[in-house]
């Protein structure tokens, strides 16, 4: 019961502005019991009055009152009905918008432990649970408490005696609710989290599938699905099994209610102490009862699995994002790109390792600073902290002097541009793959961006050109060609500052010069940091920092490190000179990567 108090507390605001809507639905539901209750009475009076004495002159006046009264009644229902789903929509509209909005706050490192599949079942289906409650809970459980008393009162008013004789077999209708209510959410929890399984299933398995089939795994992923597949079957049909049981029971218990007020009836009718009419208006008001009090005893059903789905949801309500926005950011200036890494220190949430120790650093406008080092030495970890997917836990970091923690989270990433080691793509064409970096850039812009990470000419090689339609995991462009679209989306955001994480790594030498030299042209007055392993780069370079497990070694010019002898002397080792001298491509030449 305390679970049901917290979740209507978390979520009952959601109904705000709405509120009033659930008034007019309850007064539409109060209303049509009302005329139903009017009609049967009127039934009963046609029975009397004119079925039983064959009169017709008796027929028309209740004839005519039942007809005005049915009317008011489907309209009345039918208002009330369709507000209701409206509201209800509305408000599993706003609590999904709500979770959303959260979810897309919320650090790498959640989704890496969250299945996609399962977040995408706990803004579907638990989401729904909870309207289930909160909307149609409420007014289902308010109209079900209306139609049971007036129904209950109209037939003591017909006969008390019979009635209570009647009321007494209710209780075993809560019984039988409270016994199955238990069981059943139990099975609707199980299936709901079957239910995530297979989606993350499906989508792991149908993202993987190179992996899946180049290794020969289809049997394994076969099987990995069967099995998600079988938790789900038997936790159906367990539930399934325990609603129909519970169904039959209650049919069995209305049966016997039945009998016992035809019994009833004969010997009252025998006895001459009721009418046909009084006892068939009886025996309706009787049937009448069974469905709200019915849905009172599924009450139970209803809450406990919207409570397991506010139980999912709140998990993720309650994950903290890694970083909000300050209460009062600084206002916004123009920016220069003066990068400062002060004594920075951080550790992944959950890892015991620091991932970076005590790192310092600065950039200016103009410089290009690569970051170098071996792989898993803390340098993506480096670009996240700059654009702050994270915080440092000591040091500070800062932008024109500016600690990153003082500004809005908007105002930062509008600044800071990370083209990221994994290769992001929309879900769009290519113009719209670039354009996203910064909207409302216009055809231009786009072309000449394009043009600088030297993607025009493949582009334009396309039969559609920058029309053509590509999607995450697409295969119709080669990984070099995907990585020089997220380049010219990187270009034409043209933030002062630039962190490219791996920009070459699927670009052989020659283009990979051929990205660097306009990159540097772009970035004049800007502030690049580039990530790379490919030194082939670093004689372009201001600066060049060594990190080697989360520290920083060395820093200088490639020939003052070079001429050390150190860690990067050791990793520049294999430099080959001739890369410069390599002759221009006649067309494009690159590494095919899947
Ligand atoms: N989400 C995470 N949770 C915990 N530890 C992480 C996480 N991401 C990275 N790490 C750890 O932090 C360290 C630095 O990772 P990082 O991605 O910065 O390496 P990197 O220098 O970019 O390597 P590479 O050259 O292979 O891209 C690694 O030891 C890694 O295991
Ligand atoms: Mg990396």
């Amino acid at each position: 019961m305390r679970e049901v108090r917290q979740a209507f507390r978390r979520f009952w605001p959601l109904t705000r502005g709405d509120r009033r809507w659930l008034v007019v639905i309850i007064a539409c539901v109060v209303v049509s019991a009302l005329a139903e209750t009017a009609s049967i009475l009127l039934f009963a009076q046609l029975t009397d009055n004119a079925l039983k004495a064959g009169s017709l002159s008796a027929f028309w006046g209740p004839a005519g009152a039942w007809l005005g009264v049915a009317a008011l009644g489907a309209l009345v229902g039918y208002l009330g009905n369709s507000l209701a789903t409206w509201t209800a929509e509305r408000f599993v509209l706003r609590l999904r918008a709500k979770v959303f909005r959260h979810v897309q706050d919320l650090p790498p490192h959640f989704f890496q432990r969250h299945r996609q599949g399962d977040l995408v079942e706990r803004l579907t289906g638990d989401v729904e649970a909870i309207e289930q409650m909160v909307v149609s809970g409420v007014v289902g459980t308010v109209s079900a408490a209306f139609s049971a008393v007036f129904y209950a009162s109209a037939a003591l008013y017909l006969r008390w005696d019979l009635a209570l004789a009647t009321f007494v077999l209710a209780p075993l209708f809560l019984l039988a609710a409270r016994r199955f209510s238990g069981r059943i959410k139990a099975a609707s929890q199980d299936e709901r989290v079957a239910d995530g399984a297979i989606t993350s299933v499906v989508e792991e398995s149908l993202g993987n599938i190179v992996l899946t089939q180049a290794y020969n795994r289809r049997a394994d992923e076969e099987k990995r699905l069967e099995r998600e597949a079988r938790a789900w079957m038997s936790a159906s049909v367990r539930g399934a099994r325990l609603s129909e049981m519970y169904e039959q029971f209650v049919e069995v218990v209305e049966t016997l209610c039945v009998l016992a007020v035809i019994g009833l009836g004969v010997w009252e009718i025998s006895a001459g102490r009721m009418t046909l009419g009084q006892l068939l208006a009886f025996a309706a008001f009787i049937g009448y009862l069974y469905p709200p009090v019915r849905s009172l005893g599924g009450l139970g059903l209803t809450l406990t699995a919207a409570t397991a789905g506010a139980e999912r949801l709140n998990e993720i309500l309650d994950t903290e994002p890694a970083v909000t926005d300050p209460a009062e950011p600084v206002a916004a200036w123009p920016v220069r790109g003066w990068v400062g890494f002060h004594d920075v220190s951080f550790r992944y949430p959950g890892s015991r390792r620091a991932s970076l120790r005590d790192v310092s650093f600065g950039a200016g406008p103009g410089e290009l600073v690569i970051v170098t080092g071996s792989s898993g030495a803390g340098k993506s970890t480096l670009s996240k902290l700059l654009t702050r997917f994270y915080d440092p836990a000591q040091g500070v970091i800062t932008l024109d002097g500016v600690p990153l923690t003082d500004m809005s989270l908007r105002f930062l990433r509008e600044n800071v541009a990370l083209l990221p080691q994994e290769t992001l793509i929309l879900n769009g064409t290519i113009r719209e793959n670039i354009a996203c970096g910064r909207p409302g850039a216009s055809e231009q812009e786009i072309e000449r961006a394009a043009r600088e990470a030297a993607a025009h000419n493949f582009i334009t090689a396309l039969p559609d050109g920058y029309d053509t339609a590509i999607a995450p995991g697409t295969a119709a462009l080669s990984g070099g060609q995907l990585q020089r679209i997220a380049i010219a989306r990187a270009m034409l955001r043209a933030a002062p500052v630039l962190v490219l994480d791996e920009p070459t790594a699927g670009l052989d030498a020659v283009a990979a010069r051929q990205v660097v030299q306009p990159l540097r042209k772009l970035m004049a007055g800007r502030t690049t940091i580039m990530i790379t392993h490919d030194l082939s780069l670093a004689p372009d370079a201001d600066r060049i920092l060594v990190v080697d497990r989360g520290r920083l070694v060395e820093t200088g010019t490639h020939a003052e490190l070079l001429a050390r002898g150190g860690a990067y002397a050791a990793l520049a080792e294999p430099l080959p000179d001739a890369v410069a001298d390599v002759p221009p491509p006649a067309d494009e030449t690159m590494i095919l990567r899947w």
